[in-house]
């Protein structure tokens, strides 16, 4: 019974330092001071319960990890509105209906550990990497195109020195990938994988070449639109964001089920890169920007 009791003193404690997202409830943060009191509480059980045989020390790691880097004050995450997400189920993208849930979704509270992390070392990204277009000894068919922009986070802030990565078909639509049996051919100069980081500002840069539309099954007849498809973690795994992003003016966007999974027409709309004649190499590139939302009520939705 002492154990039990114990724990459940842990337990609150350890509710009450790393339940911070709050969905739906108003912006707010937890004060220094107060994290720092029931740190110390937390701490001084974690131990008595360590002494007991009892283990629980992981969870008390990430926030002592967390402590130490100085993160004593988190901000809560606002509710989606409605529309500005995909549906997960959106009956004219076949596969949604399959995997879509078919009872309420529970939620689940985020813990320190899902607010804090995780944190990419800029040093491990290969040299040339954000430049998809060097990457063998010749250089890829195709339309070569500059894509740039801005990573900032619910509050408009700019999203330093965080990592973005992108995947993307050739000018010929054809992935380099097992699973891709599309019978356009593949280019020896281009994977299509890149990755870059944001500067201080948050701004990245990528050159690239434009990937190819391709068919895919869902429909007769069904072709995806041009897109590259984006990675990024943000700051966090709350922030946690994989889309894709489209090109202006594309005639296949109205009638692609992915990407009209967002319903709400501003939402989708951020899903759509704008041509962009600063970012243009005269006679080598034309420039796209994407700018991309992490969270918030302008976040850059999912990709469905
Ligand atoms: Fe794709």
């Amino acid at each position: 019974m002492k154990a039990n009791t114990q724990r459940l003193g842990c337990t609150h404690a350890l509710n009450a330092i790393l339940q911070v997202d709050g969905l739906g409830a108003p912006r707010e943060s937890l004060s220094a001071t107060y994290f720092r009191k029931v740190f110390e509480r937390t701490r001084r059980e974690l131990c008595g319960l360590a002494k007991e045989g009892m283990k629980d020390i992981a969870r008390f790691m990430v926030s002592r990890e967390a402590a130490r880097r100085g993160m004593t004050e988190f901000k809560r995450y606002l509710r989606v509105l409605p529309g500005t997400q995909p549906d997960h189920l959106h009956p004219p993208y076949v596969s949604s209906r399959k995997r879509a849930p078919r009872k309420p979704l529970v939620h689940l509270p985020y813990t320190i550990s899902e607010v804090t992390g995780p944190v990419f070392d800029p040093d491990l990204a290969k040299p040339g990497s954000f430049d998809l277009t060097r990457q063998h000894s010749g250089e890829p068919l195709g339309e070569r195109i500059v894509v740039s922009g801005r990573v900032l986070d619910e509050s408009n802030r700019p999203v330093p020195h965080t990592l973005i990565e992108i995947w993307q078909a050739n000018a010929a639509g054809r992935y380099l990938h097992t699973v891709d049996r599309h019978n356009a051919p593949l280019d020896p100069n281009f994977t299509g994988c890149g990755q870059v980081f944001t500067d201080e500002l948050g701004h990245y840069r990528l050159v690239t070449i434009r990937p190819g539309e391709y068919p895919w099954r869902n429909h007769y007849n069904a072709w995806r639109p041009a897109h590259i498809h984006f990675s990024l973690f943000g700051p966090a795994f709350a922030t946690r964001l994989v889309t894709q992003m489209y090109f202006p003016g594309d005639p296949l966007l109205q009638s692609d089920p992915i990407f009209n999974c967002v319903s709400d027409e501003k939402a989708r709309d951020r899903l759509v890169s704008v041509f962009d004649w600063e970012s243009t190499i005269p006679e080598q590139a034309l420039g796209y920007r994407f700018d991309i939302v992490l969270r918030g009520r302008e976040a850059t939705p999912m990709e469905a």
